[in-house]
């Protein structure tokens, strides 16, 4: 079982500026609460339980001030500084003695994932043994993004950003590695943008025919928070199924207190925590039902 989690949550967000330059990407909302709740609630979806957040030099204070060591959670928050942007793969070399001997799932800090059948899959990939596993999800625009091409349920060849169409299943920023993912993130040379790959990676897998994919149906959603454009779209998805349903999407307190880790005195203390707001309103609910 996977037990442990990345988030990496860094970036200069420069296709959002001037909304990022004095605060990280994954800090702003999507409608109701901070992006980072999202992949945040995916892990803890997972059953994972011990999770490193990678930030940006100088921001540390920021994301401790907003989840702290995750003990309010029922979890086990840890973190560690990325000098810069070098790629995603740097997330399993600054993350080593965090994983240690162990397998590691890793999620980008501006993935949105969003559907029914979500946890069955992720409760399946989290057994991953040996290997490597991506989720796949079909998108129309697959040059935004890492892609796979696939025949006969295999994976064929996968690519980052393709300009000429290999394939529209992109590959989502959720994958789950064995423990051989730290030395080959060692070592991967930089890409022409002088970033280390993430596909680079993954092809490694691929050569040693350890490389597998989830699907994310046409049920699910998986959404992109790379614009201005895009959270605004995405925040609108929410509130949609937020005030139709009463139910929030990311609610991490909600999804501890499902999963046992914590009780109500944890709740009361988050209450405090958020002051007098909707957010509080919600959790209030959940201990006086
Ligand atoms: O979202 C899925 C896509 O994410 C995949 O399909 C691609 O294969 C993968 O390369 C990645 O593409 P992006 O171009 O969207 O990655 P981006 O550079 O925007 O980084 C994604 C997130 O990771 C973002 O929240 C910032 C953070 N990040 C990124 C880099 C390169 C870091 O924290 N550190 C980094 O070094």
């Amino acid at each position: 079982m996977i037990k442990k989690g990345i988030i990496l949550a860094g970036g200069k967000g420069t296709r959002m500026s001037p909304l990022t330059k004095a605060v990280n990407k994954q800090l702003l909302p999507i409608y109701d609460k901070p992006l980072i709740y999202y992949p945040l609630s995916i892990l803890m979806l997972a059953k994972i339980r011990n999770i490193l957040i990678i930030v940006n030099k100088g921001e540390l204070h920021q994301y401790k001030k907003l989840l702290g060591d995750g003990k309010n959670l029922g979890i086990k928050i840890s973190y560690k500084e990325q000098e810069k942007p070098n790629g995603l793969p740097e997330a399993f070399i600054l993350g080593e003695n965090f994983i240690g001997k162990d397998n590691v799932a890793l999620i980008l800090g501006d993935n949105f994932f969003y559907g029914q059948s979500l946890t069955k899959i992720l409760l399946k990939c989290v057994k991953l043994k040996k290997g490597s596993k991506i989720i796949l999800h079909k998108v129309i625009n697959p040059e935004k993004f890492g892609v796979a091409k696939i025949k006969n349920n295999k994976i064929l060849t996968i690519k980052e950003k393709p300009k000429k169409h290999i394939s529209d299943l992109a590959i989502t920023g959720l994958y789950f590695f064995d423990n051989k993912v730290i030395s080959l993130s060692k070592k991967l040379k930089p890409s022409k943008r002088n970033e280390l790959e993430i596909t680079d990676l993954l092809k490694k897998y691929l050569q040693y025919k350890q490389l597998k994919a989830e699907y994310i149906g046409r049920g699910g959603a998986w959404l992109d928070t790379g614009s201005i454009d895009d959270f605004y779209k995405t925040s609108n998805f929410v509130s949609a199924i937020e005030n139709r349903q009463g139910f929030k999407i990311a609610c991490i307190e909600e999804i501890s207190l499902q999963n046992k880790w914590i009780k109500r005195k944890e709740i009361i203390n988050s209450i405090k925590f958020y002051g007098n707001c909707e957010y509080s309103k919600y959790l209030k609910k959940l201990i006086t039902k």
